[in-house]
């Protein structure tokens, strides 16, 4: 076994006990439009869409096929123009800014392109981010964070700043940072779209059976065929519209 395979089977037995469950989501008939000055931009156009807790789906299209605003507007970053909707059942119109922010901050973690990681703060604090908002004292999330960069085989690294860690490392530390408060749905924006395809793999390996073990929820954008065919689910976007979809 690899490392990270070794880290992974570590990490299935460790969270068995602790499995929590992935949040449902669904978009009835989204549009989204931007207006810019007189033109307007169709950046989402009549998407519905059902994943079920627990899936992992990936999301395919051009650059400007509609992809971020897809997860903006999951995300309640942003508002559909048209349409609606539901995180477990609950239409997300209906929610107050406040609610959606709490539902972020506990039940979201994000995995972007460009790590986003602080490059003030070490390893370990990016990693405990999260926790670090909610107001949790290092005597609380030291040991978490510890474990976690353990199972993803950054033990050592804790203390490093960004600046001192690949792309790779980079982008296990965001992992862990999008996963360490036990969200329900991980949203990812193109996480390979910086790495090499070997670190690329690694990480998306990585990412798949922790969030499989979780039964956390995850979509996952990608302009990269190889990339999207770790989704068990896929849809392909075309000027803001559904191309194409496929059960894996
Ligand atoms: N805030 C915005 N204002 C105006 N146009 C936007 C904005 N965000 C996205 N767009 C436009 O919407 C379309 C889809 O963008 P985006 O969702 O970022 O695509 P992708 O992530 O697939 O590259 C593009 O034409 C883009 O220029
Ligand atoms: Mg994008």
């Amino acid at each position: 076994m690899t490392i990270v395979e070794t880290a992974v089977t570590r990490l299935r037995e460790s969270i068995k006990a602790n499995q929590t469950r992935g949040c449902e989501v669904r978009l009835d008939q989204v549009s989204k439009q931007y207006t810019q000055g007189k033109e307007t931009v169709v950046a989402l156009a009549e998407v519905s869409l059902d994943v079920k807790a627990g899936e992992f789906l990936a999301v395919m299209g051009a650059s400007g096929s509609g992809k971020s605003t897809l997860l903006n507007l999951v995300a309640g970053l942003d508002k559909p123009s048209q349409g609606d909707i539901f995180l477990n059942d609950q239409a997300i119109s209906g929610w107050k800014d406040n609610q959606l922010t709490l539902f972020r901050r506990r039940e979201i973690g994000f995995v972007f392109q460009f790590f986003n990681l602080i490059p003030t703060l070490t390893a370990e604090e990016n990693a405990a981010l999260p926790l670090l908002m909610a107001s949790q004292p290092r005597s609380v999330w030291q040991p978490q964070v510890s474990d976690w960069l353990e199972r993803v085989g950054l033990k050592s690294h804790g203390k490093h700043y960004p600046a001192e860690l690949s792309g790779g490392q980079m982008q296990r530390i965001a992992i862990v940072r999008g996963l360490i408060h036990q969200p329900s749905l991980i949203l990812a924006d193109e996480p390979t779209g910086n790495l090499d395809s070997k670190t690329g793999d690694q990480m998306l390996f990585i990412l798949k059976e922790i969030t499989e073990d979780l039964r956390v929820t995850v979509i996952m954008v990608t302009h990269d065929p190889m990339v999207a065919a770790y989704g068990h689910t896929l849809i392909t976007l075309k000027d803001g519209r559904i191309l194409d979809s496929a059960a894996r």
